[in-house]
C-alpha cells in the first residue's frame, strides 16, 4: 500500500502547546515534579450552578440530535449575551453555536478560503489561527505587534501585511499570548484601514473579553464599527470566562450568509454540539456576573505577582498584561548563555526545552506565537504552583553561565 497522507495536512505541526504539555506528561511519568504553566486552561472548576443546569437537561431528556446550529435556547441566551455585553443585536439565523471557539474559526476558513488567499494574523497570535487557515489552502501573514507598543496591534503594521488577495483578517483582544487589548480608540483606526478593503470578511475573537484588569475596556469591532458588522465574525465561547473548556461550547455572531456557509460545513462534519453542553453554556450566561468577576481578580492578582517575580531576573523582561491570564516575558538577555545542564540557549525553545528538563517548568517558546524570544506562562494555575515555578525560572536562569 502507498501510505499517502493528503496535501493539506503536508508540513503542518502539532500545535506546539501540545507538544511541550506532552513533554512535560513523559518526565511527570519519569517520577519528576513538574509544574505545567503550558496549557491556557482556567484551574477552577465549572460553576456548580451550571453543571446542575447540565443534569437537569440530561434527566428531562434533552438528550436527542439538536439542530446543527444550536438549540433555540441557547441561541436565545447568546443572543441576549451580545446585546448586553457587546451591544450588538444579532438575529437567531446570524448566531451559531460550534465545538468550542475552534470549531467557529475551522467553519469560517473551511467555507471561505481557496488555495492562495491570505489571513492576515497580527502577531503574536493563538496558534491555531495559521494552522487552521493553512488546513484550506490559505496563507497567513502577519502583522507584528511590538513589545514598545504594548503588543497592542497599529493600524499601520496591518495596513502593511494587507494585499490584494487577503480575504480575511484576524482580531484577537485580549491577545493570547500577550493579554494586549484593543481599545475603542485602537479599533477606530483599525476599522479605517478594513474599509478601505471591502471584501475582505473579519474574525473578532473575544473569547478572553471578561478578563481584563486596571480599568481596561476591551470593545467588540463590529460595535465600534457598525458599517463592518455585516463581514464580521464575533467569536466568543463559555471556555475560558466560565472555566468550561471540557464541555466544547464556541459560538459566533455573524451575517446570515456566511453564518449559513459555517452551518453546511459544521452539519456535514459534526452536526450540532452535546444538547448537555447546550444547556450548561445557556445557564453560564445567563448565570450571576460576580462568578466570572471573582475568576478575573484571581488572575489579575496572579499575574501581577509572576510579572514582578520575573522582573526581578536580570536577564528578563516581562510587560504588565492587560487581559487574559498569561505572562509573556522576553528572554534575550539570556540567550548566548549555558545552562548548568550544559545547554547553550540561541533561541526561546531552547530556553523553553531546557528549562523543562532542568528545572521542570513547563512553558511554551514565543516561536510557536510567532514572536521571539519570549516564553508563554499561563497564570491559570494554583498561586503555589507559580510561586514555585518562578523561584525555579530564577534559580535556572541565575545559574546560567
Ligand atoms: C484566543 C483563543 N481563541 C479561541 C480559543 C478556543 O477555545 P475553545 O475551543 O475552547 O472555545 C482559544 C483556546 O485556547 C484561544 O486561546
Amino acid at each position: 500500500m502507498v501510505r499517502s497522507f493528503a496535501r493539506r495536512m503536508q508540513g503542518l505541526p502539532a500545535p506546539a502547546t501540545i507538544e511541550m504539555a506532552r513533554r512535560a506528561r513523559a518526565l511527570r511519568a519519569e517520577g519528576k515534579q513538574v509544574i505545567s504553566l503550558a496549557l491556557g486552561e482556567p484551574d477552577f472548576p465549572t460553576p456548580a450552578a451550571v453543571v446542575e443546569a447540565a443534569h437537569q437537561a440530561a434527566l428531562a431528556g434533552q438528550t436527542k440530535y439538536p439542530p446543527v446550529d444550536g438549540t433555540p435556547a441557547l441561541k436565545a441566551a447568546v443572543a441576549r449575551k451580545f446585546s448586553r455585553e457587546n451591544g450588538l443585536d444579532y438575529a437567531p439565523d446570524e448566531i451559531m453555536v460550534s465545538n468550542g471557539g475552534k470549531q467557529v474559526i475551522f467553519n469560517a476558513f473551511m467555507a471561505t478560503l481557496n488555495d492562495g488567499d491570505e489571513v492576515v494574523v497580527p502577531a503574536p497570535y493563538w496558534v491555531s489561527y495559521p494552522l487552521i487557515a493553512r488546513m484550506f489552502g490559505g496563507v497567513p501573514v502577519y502583522a507584528p505587534c511590538r513589545e514598545e507598543d504594548g503588543f497592542r496591534l497599529k493600524a499601520e503594521a496591518l495596513a502593511a501585511a494587507m494585499t490584494p488577495r487577503t480575504r480575511w483578517v484576524v482580531l484577537n483582544f485580549p491577545n493570547n499570548p500577550t493579554g494586549a487589548v484593543c481599545e475603542q480608540a485602537d479599533l477606530h483606526a483599525v476599522a479605517e484601514v478594513l474599509r478601505q478593503y471591502p471584501d475582505v470578511w473579519i474574525l473578532s475573537d473575544e473569547i478572553y473579553e471578561h478578563l481584563v484588569f486596571d480599568g481596561v475596556q476591551s470593545a467588540s469591532i463590529a460595535a465600534v464599527a457598525p458599517d463592518l458588522k455585516d463581514r464580521t465574525i464575533t467569536l466568543n465561547g463559555v471556555s475560558k470566562a466560565y472555566a468550561m473548556t471540557g464541555w466544547r461550547v464556541g459560538f459566533a455572531g455573524g451575517p446570515k450568509d456566511l453564518i449559513a456557509a459555517m452551518r453546511g460545513v459544521q452539519g456535514n462534519a459534526t452536526s450540532g454540539i452535546c444538547t448537555i453542553a447546550q444547556a450548561a453554556a445557556a445557564a453560564a450566561l445567563d448565570g450571576p456576573a460576580d462568578l466570572v468577576r471573582t475568576m478575573a481578580e484571581t488572575y489579575s492578582r496572579r499575574r501581577k505577582m509572576v510579572v514582578e517575580a520575573l522582573r526581578a531576573v536580570p536577564g528578563l523582561t516581562c510587560a504588565m498584561p492587560e487581559g487574559a491570564f498569561y505572562a509573556y516575558p522576553g528572554v534575550a538577555g539570556c540567550l548566548g548563555r549555558t545552562t548548568a545542564g550544559g545547554t547553550r540557549l540561541e533561541t526561546d525553545h531552547d530556553f523553553a526545552v531546557a528549562l523543562l528538563e532542568e528545572a521542570h517548568v513547563a512553558t511554551v517558546p514565543g516561536s510557536a506565537f510567532g514572536l521571539s524570544p519570549y516564553l508563554r506562562l499561563s497564570c491559570a494555575t494554583r498561586d503555589e504552583d507559580l510561586k514555585e515555578a518562578c523561584t525555579r525560572i530564577a534559580r535556572f536562569v541565575d545559574d546560567l553561565h
